[in-house]
């Protein structure tokens, strides 16, 4: 009682001020949220990718599902033409927004296709070759900063692991940035590992720490060790760029000068590997002797183009596009974090090389719609089906598509752009597959609510369309019959139960393009409850509000025509006080 007698009429004034702005201001946060923004969405669809961008629904807007656990994204098309209409797109969406983080398949609608939960953080989802056939690849580990400790894995179309491959040696983990398939059926892969080493010509300390960058080739089916290369044995630590004044003095900090992060390797077994910490990319022997550099301090390279095909800075993912007519492609980040800023915004580019004259030219460059920035992370790919190329904009959660000389054809969104700096959801690296087929082991998983049936596939691709089926419960062996067929357009699509409160099980069969099953859900017994008594009660309920309408009718009926005021207290009152005692 003291506390409240002590408490000074100003504090308690105080208060409900404080109580009443926090209330408007949630007030104005859900009108906001859930009246006006969909309300601009629905006056004008064009402002919705904007609304999406500033954040409006969320940095990185999910989808919650009933008949799966599963995640998905919620993406938007910025910009949309019907060519890029074809194919699956692979994320690794991660990010403080992104919810549970896993590898992620999309259409090229934006409709979730495959997520998988419960990996750690997974980088670089890709569909690779290996003896002929597809396979689904990605790394998964732990990850410090922009390095990682863990290993790859393969899933074969049934999405079970056919391979998990290792870095070889003790302590060497595979790292995330790159595992390569190459046609001699090898994997090329990053290995990140600390080693002491005098750093003076950097100005640091003689006996400091060094993040050594290695790259290896491993046998797949034997994991055993074909390859390795140690950047250090190659490349002076004065040729990198990166500035890092705290770098090199403890082990838990060692400085990274190189920053490995692709390989490839050609038909002639020579390796194109890519550093981002020196701006170069560069061509080693079977052997691992550097055969010539691109970019970077010790550019070897006359710039065709004035300066414009050597202006990569910071970059990622470098291909060969043709090699026989020695054409690349490579992500240009221009920006390797806020301390090492350079030009305005990253794009892809396509570099032809005469490597005999050593001339380097510009062929073409792919810019995203809002001159995406991505300090870190990339990537471009080929796509042959189309002549499309395909451009993943890494710490910006954005990929777009384009034709081979440049011109933009389609960009979509899988968070919202004006927050990305925040590190709010981002995919390493984002690819388009035209050739996976997904035939998961698990049946179709179907879930009931409210009178609703839910149903959805994970992973599954060859699904065109659901068809309900249900059975009597009398018969002890039940036979199911059609009872409703709908298109397979979303992740999760639904069948009204309300009007077959004759039946008591049901399960939903996944066709194909030529009407096949492909496979049945579970049966799932249910019994829509609306039969009898839902009638009754029903009937009740208007019978009621029929008595109550007629009394009230009566009523104003009598008030009317006789003038007695059956409508009011008073005359209920007082008929009550006249009943005789
Ligand atoms: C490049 O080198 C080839 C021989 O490899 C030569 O025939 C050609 O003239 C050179 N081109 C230029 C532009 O120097
Ligand atoms: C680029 O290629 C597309 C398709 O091949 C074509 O329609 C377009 O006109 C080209 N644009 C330029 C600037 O050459």
């Amino acid at each position: 009682m003291r506390l409240f007698d002590s408490m000074k009429p100003q504090l308690v004034r105080a208060l409900v001020v404080v109580g009443l702005a926090a209330t408007g201001a949630v007030l104005l946060f859900y009108t906001v949220a859930y009246l006006l923004t969909p309300l601009f969405a629905w006056l004008s669809p064009t402002l919705n990718p904007t609304l999406y961008d500033l954040g409006f629904y969320g940095a990185c807007p999910l989808q919650k599902y009933v008949s799966s656990d599963v995640t998905g994204l919620r993406t938007t098309a910025i910009k949309w033409d019907e060519s890029c209409d074809n194919g699956y797109v692979l994320l690794t969406p991660s990010g403080d927004s992104v919810g549970a983080p896993g590898p992620t398949i999309i259409d090229s609608q934006g409709e979730v296709v495959w997520k998988a939960e419960g990996y750690q953080v997974t980088t670089n989802l890709k569909v690779q070759k290996y003896k002929g056939q597809d396979y689904l690849t990605f790394w998964s580990g732990k990850k410090w900063g922009s390095l990682g400790a863990g290993s790859y894995f393969m899933l074969d179309s049934s999405y079970r692991v056919a391979y998990e491959v290792k870095a070889v040696g003790e302590n060497m983990f595979g790292d995330l940035h790159e595992f390569k398939i190459t046609n001699d059926d090898t994997a090329l892969l990053t290995v990140y590992h600390t080693v002491d080493a005098d750093l003076s010509p950097l100005g640091k300390a003689s006996s400091g720490w060094l993040t050594e960058n290695t790259f290896q080739e491993i046998d797949i089916a034997t994991g055993e060790l074909l390859f390795e290369w140690r950047a250090s044995e190659h490349v002076d630590l004065t040729e990198g760029y990166m500035w890092n004044p705290f770098g090199g003095y403890l082990r838990n900090s060692p400085f990274d000068y190189y920053h490995l992060n692709s390989m490839d390797k050609d038909s002639h077994g020579n390796y194109l590997i890519s550093a981002r910490h020196t701006h170069t990319i560069t061509s080693l022997s079977p052997t691992g002797e550097i055969q010539w550099i691109l970019g970077g301090r010790h550019n070897q390279f006359t710039d065709l183009s004035g300066g414009a095909a050597l202006d990569f800075r910071w970059q990622h993912d470098a291909r060969w596009w043709s090699e026989e007519e020695g054409i690349l492609t490579l992500f240009d980040n221009q920006e390797g974090g806020v301390l090492n800023r350079e030009g305005p915004y990253s794009k892809g580019m396509m570099l032809k090389l005469d490597v005999a004259n050593r001339t380097v030219e510009l062929l073409h460059e792919y810019i995203s719609l809002q001159k995406t920035r991505a300090p870190s992370q990339g990537s471009v790919q080929y796509l042959p089906e189309s002549n499309h190329m395909f451009v993943g904009w890494g710490h910006s959660p954005a990929f777009s598509e384009y034709s081979l000389n440049g011109t933009l054809l389609c960009e979509h969104h899988f968070g919202a752009s004006w927050l990305h700096v925040w590190n709010r959801a981002v995919s390493y690296r984002s690819f388009k597959s035209t050739t996976w087929v997904g035939r998961p082991r698990e049946p179709p998983s179907v879930k009931i609510e409210d009178q609703t049936l839910y149903v959805s596939w994970n992973g599954a691709t060859e699904v065109v369309a659901w068809e309900l089926q249900g059975a009597v419960t009398e018969a002890d062996d039940y036979e199911f019959t059609a009872l409703d067929v709908i298109d397979k357009e979303a992740f999760e699509e639904s069948f009204e139960l309300t009007d077959l409160w004759e039946y008591t099980r049901f399960r939903v069969a996944a066709l194909d393009r030529t009407g096949q099953v492909l496979s049945h859900s579970e049966v799932v017994s249910y019994h829509y409850e609306g039969g009898w008594w839902r009638t009754i009660f029903a009937v009740l309920a208007w019978a009621v509000v029929f008595t109550i309408c007629w009394h009230v009718y009566k009523r104003i009926w009598r008030w009317k025509h006789t003038g007695a005021n059956g409508f009011k207290w008073k005359s209920y009152e007082l008929r009550t006080r006249q009943i005789p005692k």
